[in-house]
């Protein structure tokens, strides 16, 4: 590894990474956790009625409320490292393009040509204009319509260009909020997003010095939110992931925050240990502590010394279906190809043969009628922080 990651004001990038507080002070409560053998806790057991995985109604207002009224995380900034370089997401009923247009903004529209409603892109990629594919209407970078093709016969198009969203760039990311912005024209203002201290947490990372090397889609047959759960408690390290994660960290032992809806649980390597032997000035905390925010409701950033990756689920066409895209990004002061390739692969195999055929599995028994509740332990606070958060925020838009 070579320090070589110094930002136009002088600061030290990966050394500050390495030193990052919140991973020294995840370091600091997760050796006491593992000393103790206990874990962060939940006050008490919580009983969830399975109803919210089979209801279509249900799944139609948290679509809705969860990921329409809401500033989603769409996105992190190197995706879109140049004027032209766009992806897509498969939102329901709100397929986005997410495009940096020629003035370096970040913008987000429908992925709907205005003509008769074909798709525009699929993907990622790079381009000068998005050119519908069925009768080659052609629109700028920021949405407007630049070219009705023979326009003298078509007549009058009677619209300026794509239905653009709300969308904006801080902190290395971008979010976006599906409706349009008829409908809600209200900017994102991505601290009030976040919130301050999870704001001031992810700056840290300078997220904006990585690089996309990786990236994979998991297809599931099951409620989105089953395969969100398969991140947000440690519990099941030991069993479901016994000759994988558990030979390299530990299970039920995890410091837990939480910042309004969105969480962070710390993943605890298992020579952690050694840490309690070196001063704390001398810590490379990252080395034993994994940094897993979640983004509320359905990315999953990971923080680790020499990467970070997300999964983003998205809920498919119904209740019973979702996919989870799994990206990469190495940073640059860790020159490692092979590494961060079996990295990748490893961690897409565990996601793809262990957790989301496990979300398949509840799915399966849960939709068989077999229970008509489940439960959170007090060792999964994860999981009883993020379903309270769905439920607030549907009584929330209830209430509105
Ligand atoms: S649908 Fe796009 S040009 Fe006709
Ligand atoms: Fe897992």
């Amino acid at each position: 590894m070579t320090n070589d990651t110094i930002s136009d004001d002088g600061i030290d990038i990966a050394k500050a990474r390495q030193r990052h507080p919140k991973a020294i002070e995840m370091a600091r409560r997760g050796l006491e956790l593992v000393r103790t053998k206990t874990t962060d806790q939940a006050p008490a057991v919580h009983e969830q009625p399975v109803g919210v995985y089979l209801d279509p109604a249900r799944f139609e207002t948290e679509v809705d409320v969860l990921f329409h009224q809401r500033a989603l995380f769409v996105a992190l900034s190197v995706e879109l490292p140049q004027p032209g370089a766009f992806k897509t997401l498969e939102i329901p009923r709100f397929p986005l393009i997410v495009v940096r247009g020629q003035d370096g903004v970040v913008r987000a529209f429908l992925n709907t040509c205005r003509h008769r409603g074909s798709s525009l892109v699929q993907g990622t990629g790079l381009t000068r204009a998005f050119v519908c594919k069925y009768h080659g209407w052609a629109y700028d970078l920021d949405g407007k319509l630049r070219k009705v093709r023979a326009a003298d016969n078509f007549g009058e198009p009677g619209c300026p260009g794509l239905i653009e969203v709300a969308a904006a760039e801080r902190y290395g990311m971008v979010f976006a909020r599906p409706r349009s912005l008829e409908r809600d024209p209200s900017p994102i203002d991505v601290d009030e997003v976040l919130g301050d201290e999870l704001a001031g947490q992810l700056e840290g990372w300078h997220l904006n010095l990585s690089e996309k090397v990786h990236a994979a889609t998991v297809e599931t047959a099951s409620n989105w939110k089953l395969a969100v759960d398969t991140y947000l408690e440690t519990y099941h390290f030991a069993t479901l992931h016994k000759t994988t994660v558990a030979k390299t960290n530990f299970s039920d032992h995890a410091p837990f925050d939480v910042y309004g809806p969105h969480s962070l649980t710390a993943f605890l390597d298992r020579r952690i240990e050694r840490l309690a032997d070196q001063p704390e000035d001398q810590w490379r905390p990252l080395k034993h502590v994994q940094m897993v925010y979640v983004l509320f409701p359905n990315t999953i950033m990971t923080v680790m010394q020499d990467h970070v990756e997300y999964s983003m689920i998205l809920p498919g066409r119904t209740h019973a279906e979702n996919s989870m895209e799994h990206l990469y990004f190495s940073f640059p002061d860790f020159h490692a190809e092979d590494v961060h390739r079996s990295r990748f692969d490893n961690t897409q195999w565990i996601l793809a043969e262990e957790d989301c055929p496990m979300a398949e599995e509840m799915f399966r028994n849960v939709e068989a009628g077999v229970l008509q509740t489940i439960r959170f332990g007090r060792n999964e606070p994860g999981l009883q922080h993020q379903y309270g958060g769905y439920e607030a925020a549907l009584a929330e838009a209830a209430r509105r």
